[in-house]
């Protein structure tokens, strides 16, 4: 009789209740795999540090997957999916083919994580485990990473293809698709502070070097020397100098 039960009796029925709530409904908290999964967060920073030993800018490249996970249907690990003859994924989609890449080390971050505790964590805690770990190893800050999401079944080629924002895009049009995922532009110019690492293709900023005048003369001056007006597509230049 919950109505005539002493207040702490009805706090604790409270408490007892929230806490079955949590449990099946499994939200979310940064604790989330302390007793299924003791070692994730070790096992994820350990691949990861050895995947920036072979190659610094994988370490950009896993934070990319993170955010063009995230902006296409929430961090579910939709991006990972492979198309099959039945099933189109979102790694065709115009931002991500011969762009997104990492993959494979999230792959190795999963078999181990599943040899230590299968069937536990999904690939979407994974990944966003991955970039934070990525950007701390590279120098950056650290953050904490709530933990708890679900992978999903299905993704959106034609949702990769219109919400991730592309090279060419106005600042408004910027401004809106972040907008669109509940990001003010405040968080988009703080966001943007990834491009503090990794590499972008000539093709991709090819129009900003030859063609703005709102930009740096010595930069726009620099970037052409591996940046030509016509050949040279895949070379890569670091997004900051
Ligand atoms: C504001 C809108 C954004 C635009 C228009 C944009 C566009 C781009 C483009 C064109 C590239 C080069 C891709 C290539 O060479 O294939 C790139 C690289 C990159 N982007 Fe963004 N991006 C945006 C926001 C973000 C955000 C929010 C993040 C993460 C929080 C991010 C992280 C990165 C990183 C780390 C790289 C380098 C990847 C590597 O070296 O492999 N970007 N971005
Ligand atoms: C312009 O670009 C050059 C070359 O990257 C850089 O050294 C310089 O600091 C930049 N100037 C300004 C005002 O940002």
């Amino acid at each position: 009789m919950l109505s005539m039960a002493p207040i702490s009796d009805r706090f604790s029925t409270f408490l007892l209740l929230s806490l079955l709530f949590s449990c099946v409904h499994g939200q979310m908290n940064q604790n989330y795999y302390k007793k299924s999964c003791p070692n994730l967060e070790t096992i994820v920073r350990s691949v990861v540090s050895q995947a920036l030993a072979t190659e610094a800018r994988m370490g950009a490249s896993l934070l990319r997957l993170f955010f063009h996970d995230c902006f296409v249907q929430g961090c579910d690990a939709s991006i990972l999916l492979d198309d099959t003859p039945t099933f189109t994924g979102e790694k065709t989609a115009f931002p991500n083919i011969n762009s997104v890449r990492g993959y494979e080390v999230i792959d190795a971050i999963k078999s181990q994580v599943e040899a230590s505790c299968p069937a536990t964590v999904p690939c979407a805690d994974i990944v966003a485990l991955a970039a934070r770990d990525s950007v701390n190893l590279l120098g950056g800050p650290t953050w904490n990473v709530v933990l708890g999401r679900k992978d999903a079944r299905t993704a959106s080629l034609s949702e990769a293809n219109s919400d991730l924002p592309g090279p060419g895009s106005s600042l408004s049009t910027l401004i809106s698709m972040f907008a669109a995922k509940d990001l003010s532009p405040q968080d988009m110019a703080v966001l943007s502070g990834a491009h503090t690492i990794g590499q972008s293709r000539c093709f991709l900023f090819r129009d900003r070097i030859f063609n703005d005048i709102n930009i740096n003369t010595s930069f726009a001056a620099l970037r052409q020397q591996t940046c030509p007006l016509s050949g040279g597509d895949s070379n890569l230049a670091p997004i900051d100098v």
